[in-house]
């Protein structure tokens, strides 16, 4: 049986989690006693099959029972469970080896109230097992009995969910707001309503969900970590999941122009997949702003019309998806002003995603200090959350008395006067500051590792500065020509100069 270790509640979960803190709703209706529940969600990553050795009771591997063991572990290690938590295989590898055979990992993900720190008492799990699957496919759209170079054309991966590689990705977004939640909740109503028998002609949707903003603020990597994460919780009603990434850009090369054809094959190829109605399947159409821009060239008279009648051709197929049960449809779009009033219509779903505040943006640069501590490359110090130094915030960087609590906050602060400069870079930008820092600022004088933290956090503030004035650069440089061209070329990217 599961013997009692050692606490687990605050020593191994974070102390802060979500970002989505800020507007906890449920604060204030702590004090009622009578342990009001709340659903809790807990994500169980079972291990591969053939790690099971069958030494312990083969016969009780039933999914049940495990979902009824992580319960019972967490109600006996825990006082109370922290949001976005994971936990790793190590943690039961002596204690339990009925887990110990068969989850690798337990990852409390939220509760239905928004609260970060439910006290266990008033924890109702709900638990989802999954194994990953590291299944990519490419579906090309090409004639098959044409042997013609260039008709062979990769018009879309297919992923199977859950999936090993996009597994994570999720925790690691990184938003000012609780745009995870509300996007996930928004999806499970509708999926709810289908499940219902909802008649979608009264109450409308069409299965199209549309998140746009700046380039790198996690638009692409939120679809596929939310269609990831749909797919494990959504377990009872379908067996399985499908990504399907289609790859804009390819729609409107020569081939696809030249045949609407192609795009009906294509979709031939995703009717499929979504004939399976065990299967969630999940488009996503990356980049939706170059259908839009095709239109437009179209409508200006500066482009035939082919390409019109590839958009035409993927916007009846969309309209006819509608109607399936086991489809969904998220589309992104890094140019905000200019996107298809056709796809803005079709959208039920419109979310904006803006670059990171600063209280994001410090999670997002102590994430990656956490993970080059864990890695050896920089020299351990303990950053705090956000929330904690905010809590805090009599005691200050600048006070004269640092108390000893202060001072193990100095790193924290230091960071944090990091982050507060870096407004305005995306997440994609803060996430390679790190690197950069290293090879431009380190690596030429010393290899010794670990790296003193403060002397790398001088190379992350110099590599900053080099940031920013690229962007600037970049900014004058746009403003000159014409404005919004090439969505990545903000050149933010391309600081690296030789
Ligand atoms: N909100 C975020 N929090 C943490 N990391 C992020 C976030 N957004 C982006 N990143 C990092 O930047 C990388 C690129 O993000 P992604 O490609 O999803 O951005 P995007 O919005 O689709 O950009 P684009 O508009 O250029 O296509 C991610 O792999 C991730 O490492
Ligand atoms: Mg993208």
């Amino acid at each position: 049986m599961l013997q009692p270790s050692p606490a687990l509640g605050s020593r191994t979960m974070p102390e802060d989690a979500a970002m989505s803190s800020a507007n906890d709703p449920s604060s204030s209706s702590s004090s009622s006693s009578s342990a009001r529940k709340d659903i809790v969600h807990v994500e169980v990553r079972l291990r591969p099959p053939h790690h099971h050795h069958s030494s312990y009771h083969s016969s009780d591997w039933q999914s049940h029972s495990v979902s009824q063991r992580v319960e019972l572990f967490l109600r006996r290690n825990c006082v109370s469970v922290d949001c976005d938590a994971r936990f790793e295989g190590k943690l039961w590898a002596d204690c339990d080896p009925f887990l110990a055979e068969r989850v690798e990992s337990i990852r409390v993900a939220e509760a239905a109230s928004g609260r970060l720190r439910v006290p266990i008492e008033e924890c109702e799990f709900r638990v989802y097992e999954y194994e990953t699957v590291n299944t990519v496919e490419e579906l090309s759209a090409g004639d098959p009995e044409g042997q013609d170079e260039g008709q062979d054309l990769m018009a879309a991966t297919v992923s199977e969910l859950p999936s090993n590689s996009i597994d994570g990705t999720w925790e690691t977004l990184i938003y000012g707001d609780d745009t995870k939640q509300r996007l996930l909740r928004y999806v499970q109503s509708t999926l709810l309503f289908s499940a219902m028998k909802v008649d979608f002609n009264v109450i409308n949707w069409n299965r199209v969900v549309l998140l746009h903003g700046p380039p790198g603020t996690g638009k692409t990597s939120l679809c596929r970590a939310l269609a990831h994460k749909l797919s494990i919780r959504m377990r009872h009603q379908f067996s399985h999941g499908k990504l399907v990434e289609i790859n804009s850009h390819s729609l409107f090369s020569k081939w696809f122009s030249e045949s609407g054809k192609l795009v009906q094959r294509l979709f031939a190829l995703i009717d499929e997949l979504v004939e399976d109605e065990k299967a969630f399947v999940v488009i996503l159409i990356d980049e939706v702003e170059s259908l839009t821009t095709a239109r437009q060239a179209a409508a200006s008279g500066t482009e035939p019309s082919d390409a019109v009648r590839v958009v035409n051709a993927v916007l009846t197929q969309l309209d006819r998806l509608k109607s399936r049960e086991n489809v969904l449809i998220m589309t992104t779009s890094n140019i905000s002003g200019s996107i298809d009033h056709a796809f803005i219509d079709r959208a039920d779903i419109k979310q904006y995603i803006g670059l990171p505040p600063p209280a994001a943006i410090y999670w997002i640069l102590r994430s990656c200090l956490d993970e080059l501590m864990r890695a050896g490359v920089v020299a351990h110090e303990i950053l705090y959350s956000w929330q904690t130094l905010d809590a805090g915030v009599g005691g200050g960087v600048d006070g004269q008395q640092l108390q000893q609590s202060d001072r193990d906050k100095r790193a924290s602060w230091r960071l944090r006067a990091l982050a507060e400069s870096c407004q305005g870079l995306s997440a994609r930008t803060l996430r390679k500051l790190p690197m950069l820092a290293y090879a431009r600022y380190i690596s030429a004088s010393t290899s010794a590792l670990p790296v003193g933290f403060d002397a790398f956090m001088d190379a992350l503030q110099m590599s900053l500065a080099d940031s920013l004035r690229e962007a600037q650069h970049a900014a004058e440089g746009h403003a000159g020509t014409t404005a919004g061209s090439g969505p990545n070329g903000a050149g933010i990217n391309g600081m690296m100069r030789s």
